[in-house]
């Protein structure tokens, strides 16, 4: 069965940084640290951290004064996070540990990123409640969950593609991403846990792509459909990126594809 926790196995974890990362994900983590007031000395945590794109720029920013901690349930994210050269900025601390458990002292945190995670956890009340428990009076929640699939052309072909040739257990790796796009859902769930003076962005980049053929076998592979995916037969797989080179037909650029992302950001005050 499909994770539908963002639970990847084997090495996509290395595939994940070495795909997603630079295509997608690192642009979004980036665009949430600029967004993000850390300031210079502060401590600072990312919950569900992956490979570290978030927690690597949050480092930077703060300089060397500040201390960040990258925490996630998964071991293989958190190995390759580790394997990465070390930046120059803020020292990291690595922690596994799942979001519902936070290995952090009450009022530690000057401020949480939590980078397109939220929407992966099943009890995200108990997840926020970690969070703003380990958030010093004042201190700050930064998140970013993708707007709606519809507002995601890329992601949106790609997902209903998968469904209709493979089934939707297997689109649904990738389209539980979506699953927390509802802007007064995130609202209600935030203030639910304590969090008020909310404020939400959406941050629009325009990525440049690979070509279609090139690049969606090896985006999927770096994501919980990589299994069902290596499962079809080389002809589904060929019908794949045969439909989606027809639906993305008017992204096509000289060098590959260029595509609109759409990406909530929000903060939170305790
Ligand atoms: C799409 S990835 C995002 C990773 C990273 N924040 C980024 O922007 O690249 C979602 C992450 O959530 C993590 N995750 C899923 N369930 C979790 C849980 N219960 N506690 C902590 N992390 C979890 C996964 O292991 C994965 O690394």
């Amino acid at each position: 069965m499909t994770s539908k926790q963002w639970q990847l196995a084997g090495d996509a974890a290395t595939r994940y940084e070495a795909i997603l990362v630079p295509a997608i994900l690192g642009p979004f983590a980036k665009a949430l640290v600029d967004w993000a007031d850390l300031k210079p000395g502060s401590t600072v945590v990312d919950v569900g951290c992956g490979t570290g794109a978030a927690t690597r720029y949050a480092a930077a920013k703060i300089g060397h004064s500040g201390k960040v901690i990258g925490t996630d349930v998964n071991p293989g994210m958190l190995k390759v996070a580790q394997s990465l050269p070390k930046i120059d900025g803020a020292p990291i601390d690595w922690q596994q540990e799942t979001a519902y458990d936070l290995p952090m002292n009450v009022e530690t945190a000057d401020a949480v990123l939590c980078a397109q995670t939220l929407q992966f956890l099943d009890d995200r009340p108990k997840a926020l409640s970690e969070m703003h428990r380990i958030l010093k009076t004042n201190g700050i929640l930064y998140l970013s969950l993708w707007c709606p699939i519809e507002q995601n052309p890329y992601f949106y072909n790609l997902v209903n593609t998968i469904a209709d040739h493979l089934g939707a257990d297997t689109a649904a790796g990738l389209g539980a991403a979506f699953k927390l796009s509802d802007p007064d859902e995130i609202q209600s769930i935030l203030h639910a846990a304590g969090f008020s003076e909310l404020e939400t962005t959406v941050a629009e980049i325009k990525l440049d792509l690979p070509p279609v053929q090139k690049f969606v076998p090896r985006h999927i592979h770096a994501t919980p459909m990589g299994p069902g995916y290596d499962a079809a037969s080389p002809a589904a797989q060929q019908a794949i990126l045969d439909e989606l080179v027809k639906l993305l037909f008017e992204c096509q650029t000289d060098a590959g594809i260029c595509v609109p992302f759409r990406s909530y950001l929000v903060q939170a005050v305790k």
